[in-house]
């Protein structure tokens, strides 16, 4: 069963952040420029929330405001959910579809420690299956498992 760690261990565990208090038009130009949809937010070294593209789309530009006008911390998504190193892929997919996220916060002992999307989850889980059906595949033609 794949954890977070074993996650964290092949994407690597550096999270992009930003302030409470930067813009909005900021948190998109850094997603923008790293290629990803959300940053967690940070304020005087802890965590506070999360800002996706999501919360741009439906508080930003639906509700009428300005991205060079509204601070993060308008819109920005509170801390209700992050997860452990130890927990499993299983145990993440439950949590992002229980609270509707696809960004999770990864903390040890309080500390940021890196970030899991609902891609690396997918992507695990795909990866998972494949090693399956290759194995059962082979079982079922009489070749060698593969480990
Ligand atoms: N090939 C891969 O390894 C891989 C992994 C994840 C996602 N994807 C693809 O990318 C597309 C978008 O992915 P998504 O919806 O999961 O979200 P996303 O674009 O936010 O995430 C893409 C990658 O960036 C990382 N990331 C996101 N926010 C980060 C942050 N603040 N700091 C550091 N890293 C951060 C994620 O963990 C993920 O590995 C999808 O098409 C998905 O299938 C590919």
């Amino acid at each position: 069963m794949s954890t977070v760690k074993d996650l964290l261990t092949a994407k690597g565990s550096s999270v992009s952040t930003i302030s409470p208090q930067a813009k909005v038009y900021e948190a998109l130009a850094l997603m923008a420029e790293k290629d990803i949809g959300a940053l967690v937010v940070v304020s005087e070294g802890k965590v506070v929330g999360v800002i996706s593209e999501r919360d741009y789309a439906r508080k930003v530009v639906l509700k009428g405001r300005f991205s060079k006008e509204t601070a993060v911390k308008d819109v920005m998504s509170s801390l209700d959910a992050t997860v452990k190193p130890s927990q499993t892929v299983e145990e993440c997919m439950a949590i992002m579809t229980e609270k509707r996220h696809r960004h999770l916060p990864v903390m040890d002992n309080g500390k940021l420690v890196g970030i899991i999307s609902i891609g690396d989850l997918v992507k695990s889980i795909i990866s998972n299956q494949k090693f399956m059906i290759e194995n059962l595949e082979n079982y079922i033609s009489g070749a060698p498992e593969v480990r």
